[in-house]
Formats: structure tokens, C-alpha cells, sequence
């Protein structure tokens, strides 16, 4: 290879990246303008290497090629990190620059492929029609580009051709638009006149828009100034794993979201507030007196000080914030509605944590961005509320760091990831609020009552025979001189919950307030007997995982649905059957049955009282009562 095309190979590696989104439709001309970008880039690029080629002389290299390869590794990259959901990426470069364009086709309608495109792009190209002007499509995609944190817009007013090279056209649309996006938070915001079909103001100027004084799309997207600026925020470094190949040695490693770092910088764990001092940085070319921002490292510290997976190293002067509340944009990607109380899975950075939304405030019209009251959110809304964390987490808001504000939240029974976050500002509920240590407590009341505290807790359908045997087991216990209490949905729901009716949403809260109730009745050192249909998995679950070991045992009442509604005592399946009253649980409301209850009932085939004598002789062999 002769040193020239080495330069030139070498100076293509180096060129900056910039990745941007798409938003259009097919009607748009977006196929077309994506297609034209890619050819014609690709012949400038090709053109300008084989001049290179020919100039060297140098026949049958495939110099060229190996390095094509090596520009497409964004790429690569880019789809190990997850969820690429009907998102196509596509590669070109320049000589100036090399791009990633996240193209999310098909159903334009569907927000969250939009999301996914946009939440890893830094400019988008919202692409009109100029016979069309701005839709309320148009207006969407500008919102949700705004919203996950795309800075850069481009309005392409393509099919100008059709209008006539009309400038007063243009100029009515860029208007309309710009003044719709000034409350978006843009940096920057450019307007071209294009035709993607003949290539106006694609890759070069055209003298079909003399009036038009910008320059080609193309060379807008080589020059724009996207500079994220990574480098020159706080330090953040989210733990990713605890390097300790032997015990002179400990690591830290993770890669870099924000800030640079050098031996002899003062950092502070966020969660901890424990502070040290950075020793080495480590890699596998030995050591760096410098890094910075989306570099992956090792750091060791001058201090032993604990810190493990999760953890997030911060500059010690600009801490990230710790809490385990925080206000929040979610985007909902899953077809089962989003249930406020419900516990999820969600991940931030390194860190993994069961959290719920508490709140949700309103959700999002996009098409008209008007806040809507919202009691759950269905696939592919966006809605606004505080979420609640089993732990605090260090984070930063999402308008500060990607890395450090956006989340996901994640099914805790499917895995499957379900929405999308955006933190706000974190809130400072109960931080003021401490635990009071009390001299009586749990095992002092039980101690009197000589009994072992623990929840009964009675699930199945209306009318299974839970409250009759609930009711026979505390009767029995209290003879005993046991010390109970029952919780009875019915009677629960003429006051604790008499706000709660029976949609999704608000059996969750249902339960989720009977799941506390209990709890504090437990440390009250009763024996608690729960009887709700508790027809969702998750809230049962989450009743178990409030109790402590070995204090919660759930009572599987399994009476077939038939049985149910001959026995009818309430009438309730008649009326529900003519439709008289809806999202009646095994009619027009869906019941999960138990996987592993610790007691299966039956009550067909058997009695009530033998059934309660069961359950009884549960609670005397594993030493509950004595
Ligand atoms: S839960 O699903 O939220 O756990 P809960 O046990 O509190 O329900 O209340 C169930 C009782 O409410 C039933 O036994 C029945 O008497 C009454 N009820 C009224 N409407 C419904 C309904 N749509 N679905 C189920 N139960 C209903």
C-alpha cells in the first residue's frame, strides 16, 4: 500500500460518527431519500478510493476492502447492546464523516420502534411531503425525538419537484414547523427542499432552488456540530464488574458514560458517599494517564473501600443523585397495559431493582401533546409519573445523561422488557423519614401470644369457599385462644378500599394495601388470614416477597369455575353472565392460577371443615401454633 492511500485508510477510521433517525413514511419518499444517501455516498466515496488505488499502482490490495469492514463495526456494536426491535441500521460515510441511520419501517404508527432508533441517535431528518406540509405525524415524531434526548432536526421538505420548485411553499411549511418545534428543545433545527427522486439538494445544490441559500442535506450532515460534550460532564462510572484476579489486585471495571478521569482524581461511590482517589487505569496496552467517556476501563483506588457491581464511581465534586423515587416519562412497549402499584423490573445502567410506578400523573397526547389523565398506560403511550424503587439508585436526569437517566422497565414473570424511561428529577419523599427502633417489636408480641406470626393467604375465585374456610380456621384458632385477625375482600372494600373498583389497575391497589395491612399485622404478632380473589400472579408475589421468611403461606382454594357458578351465593355470576356487571373475575377478567401454592384446596369432593382441619394441622407441624 503506498503511504497515501495508507493516510487516507487510516484518516477514514478516525472520522467522526454521527448516527441519525429517520422518520417519515414510504409515501414521504423516505426508502428513496435513504437509498439515494447510500448510492450516491457510496459512489463519491468508491470514486474518490479508486483514484487513490489507481494512483498507487499497486494491483490486487485488498486494503480496501478490509477497511470497509472494519467502518461498518459501529455497526456490530450497536446491535450486541439489545433491543434493535424492527429497527434496520444502515452504513454509510463521506469522506467527512461516517453515518448510522436507524430506519424504523413499516408501522409509523408504532412509537416504540421510533424510540428505539432515537434513543442511540444524536440528529433526525423528520421527512414531509410538500404537497402534504406538517401532519400530525410530523409533530409526533418531532416530540418523541425531543423527548429521548435527539438534540439535532432536520426538516426535509421532500417532492418540491411536484410543487414547482415553489419557494413560497417551502417557506410556509419551515414556518409552521419551526414554530411548533421552538418549545421542543432543539439545538439546532435546519429546512431543506429536496426531491429525493431526482436528487435536488441531496448530495449537491440544486439550481432548481435558487431562492434556497442552506446547503445539500449531505453536506448538512457532514458539517452539523453534534459534539454530545460527553467528555466534558462529571465522571460517571457505572460498575460492571468487580475485577479481583487475585488479592493484590482490585479492579473496578465498566465503561465510561460521562467525564474523563486520571490517576489522582478524587472520586466518591454515589450510593455510599465513600470517597478515594484513582491509583491506575488499566488495559490490556497497559497503563492510560488519561480516559474518557465511552471508554471501557479498569480503575483500581488508593482505598480499600466497598464497592460492588452496580455501584456508580462519580467525580468526587459532582456526585450523581441517589433515591429510590423519582419522576419519569415512560413509553409503554407492551400489549399488556402498564398497572400503577404493580411491581417491575427496572434496570438502569448497571444496576437491576423491582420497582413500581406509584403515580402516573398523566399521559401524553403526541399527535397533539396535550396531558391526558391516565390510569394505565396501553402499548406505545407515553404517559408521566413518579416511580418507586425497592432500593435507591444512583442516577442523573435523562436530560443530563442517556446512560445515567433512561431506563427500562422489565415483566417480572416473562422477561420481556415492557417500557421505556426517562428520568425527570429524583424525589425526596421519605428521606427524612427514619425507622423508629421500637423496645416492643415483632418477636416480643408474638412471645406473649405464644404463636409464630404468619399470613394465611386465601386466593381463587368468587365464590371457591375461601371466607367459609377462612372463616372456619380462625374460629377454631381463636377457641385455642389464638390471637387472629381475617381480612375479607368484602369487608375491606366497604372501607380501607371502598375507592377501588374492579379494572386492572385497581385490584392491584387492592391488593397492594391488604398486602401491607397484613404485613403490620403481622408484626402485631397475629396470625393474619387474607381471603381475596388475588387473581394477579405479580400481586401475589409481591404480598409474599413484603412478608418475611417463612411468613407467608398462600391457601390455594382450587374450585373449578362451573362449581362456582352454580353455587352462586352472591348471584353475582347470573349478573355477570347478562352482562349486568363487567370485568367479573373467570367471566371478562382473567385469574392466574397459583404455580406452587403451600396448600392446595379442594372443595370439591370434600368439605369445609376438613379442608380448615388441613390448613390447621399446617400451622401446628410447622410449629406456627403449639
Ligand atoms: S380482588 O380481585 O380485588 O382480589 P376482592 O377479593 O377484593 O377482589 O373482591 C371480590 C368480591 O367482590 C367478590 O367475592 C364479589 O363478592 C365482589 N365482586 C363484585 N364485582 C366483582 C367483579 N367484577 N369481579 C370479582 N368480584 C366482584
Amino acid at each position: 500500500m503506498t503511504p497515501s492511500l495508507k493516510t487516507y485508510l487510516a484518516a477514514q477510521e478516525k472520522k467522526s460518527l454521527l448516527r441519525l433517525l429517520t422518520c417519515g413514511s414510504v409515501d414521504d419518499g423516505k426508502s428513496t431519500l435513504i437509498g439515494r444517501l447510500l448510492y450516491d455516498s457510496k459512489l463519491l466515496f468508491e470514486d474518490h478510493l479508486s483514484a487513490l488505488k489507481r494512483d498507487s499502482k499497486t494491483h490486487g490490495t485488498t486494503g480496501g476492502d478490509i477497511d470497509f469492514a472494519l467502518l461498518v463495526d459501529g455497526l456490530e456494536a450497536e446491535r450486541e447492546q439489545g433491543i434493535t426491535i424492527d429497527v434496520a441500521y444502515r452504513f454509510f460515510a463521506t469522506d467527512k464523516r461516517k453515518f448510522i441511520v436507524a430506519d424504523t419501517p413499516g408501522h409509523e404508527q408504532y412509537t416504540r420502534n421510533m424510540a428505539t432508533g432515537a434513543s442511540n441517535s444524536e440528529l433526525a431528518i423528520l421527512l414531509v411531503d410538500a404537497r402534504k406540509g406538517i401532519l400530525t405525524q410530523t409533530r409526533r415524531h418531532a416530540y418523541i425525538a425531543s423527548l429521548l434526548g435527539i438534540r439535532h432536526v432536520v426538516l426535509a421538505v421532500n417532492k418540491i419537484d411536484l410543487m414547482g420548485y415553489s419557494q413560497e411553499i417551502f417557506e410556509r411549511i419551515a414556518a409552521e414547523f419551526s414554530q411548533f418545534a421552538a418549545h421542543l428543545g432543539f439545538l439546532s433545527r435546519a429546512a431543506i427542499p429536496i426531491s429525493a427522486r431526482f436528487g435536488d439538494n441531496v448530495i449537491a445544490k440544486s439550481s432548481n432552488t435558487p431562492w434556497y441559500g442552506g446547503p445539500p442535506l449531505l453536506t448538512f450532515l457532514e458539517t452539523v456540530d453534534v459534539e454530545s460534550g460527553l467528555a466534558d460532564k462529571p465522571f460517571r462510572l457505572p460498575v460492571q464488574w468487580v475485577n479481583r484476579p487475585n488479592l493484590d489486585f482490585r479492579g473496578f471495571s465498566g465503561t465510561i458514560v460521562g467525564g474523563q478521569v486520571k490517576p489522582g482524581d478524587h472520586i466518591a461511590v454515589a450510593k455510599s458517599g465513600r470517597t478515594s482517589t484513582v491509583q491506575r487505569i488499566v488495559t490490556m496496552d497497559g497503563d492510560l494517564a488519561q480516559t474518557s467517556a465511552g471508554e471501557a476501563v479498569t480503575l483500581t483506588l488508593a482505598d480499600e473501600i466497598d464497592i460492588s457491581r452496580g455501584d456508580v464511581l462519580c467525580a468526587a465534586d459532582a456526585r450523581a443523585e441517589v433515591s429510590d423515587q423519582f419522576a419519569a416519562h415512560v413509553l409503554w412497549t407492551s400489549e399488556e397495559a402498564l398497572l400503577p402499584g404493580r411491581q417491575y423490573l427496572l434496570k438502569l445502567s448497571t444496576s437491576t431493582v423491582p420497582a413500581q410506578i406509584t403515580e402516573l400523573k398523566h399521559k401524553i397526547d403526541v399527535n397533539t401533546l396535550e396531558k391526558l389523565a391516565a390510569k394505565t398506560l396501553t402499548l406505545n403511550e407515553i404517559g408521566y409519573g413518579n416511580i418507586s424503587l425497592a432500593e435507591p439508585l444512583a442516577f442523573d436526569p435523562y436530560s443530563e445523561s442517556r446512560d445515567m437517566g433512561g431506563f427500562i422497565l422489565i415483566d417480572r414473570f416473562t422477561n420481556a422488557t415492557v417500557g421505556a424511561g426517562m428520568i425527570d428529577f429524583g424525589l425526596r419523599r421519605a428521606t427524612n423519614v427514619h425507622w423508629q427502633a421500637l423496645d416492643v417489636n415483632k418477636s416480643a408480641r408474638s412471645a406473649l401470644k405464644h404463636q409464630k406470626p404468619v399470613v394465611l393467604w386465601f386466593t381463587g375465585l368468587s365464590g371457591s369457599g375461601k371466607s367459609t374456610i377462612a372463616n372456619i380456621v380462625e374460629r377454631t384458632l381463636y377457641a385455642q385462644s389464638r390471637h387472629t385477625y381475617l381480612l375479607d375482600g368484602d369487608n375491606v372494600r366497604h372501607g380501607l378500599n371502598r375507592d377501588l373498583g374492579f379494572t386492572d389497575a385497581d385490584r392491584v391497589e387492592n391488593i397492594r394495601r391488604v398486602a401491607e395491612t397484613a404485613k403490620l399485622f403481622v408484626d402485631a404478632g397475629l396470625i393474619v388470614l387474607v381471603s381475596f380473589i388475588s387473581p394477579f400472579r405479580s400481586e401475589r408475589r409481591m404480598a409474599r416477597e413484603l412478608m418475611g421468611e417463612g411468613e407467608f403461606v398462600e391457601v390455594f382454594v382450587d374450585t373449578p369455575i362451573e362449581v362456582c357458578m352454580q353455587r352462586d351465593p352472591k348471584g353475582l355470576y347470573e349478573k355477570a353472565k347478562a352482562g349486568a356487571i363487567r370485568n367479573f373475575t373467570g367471566i371478562d377478567s382473567p385469574y392466574e392460577r397459583p404455580e406452587n401454592p403451600e396448600i392446595l384446596v379442594k372443595t370439591v369432593g370434600s368439605d369445609a371443615d376438613s379442608e380448615a382441619e388441613r390448613i390447621l394441622k399446617y400451622l401446628k407441624e410447622r410449629g406456627y401454633v403449639t
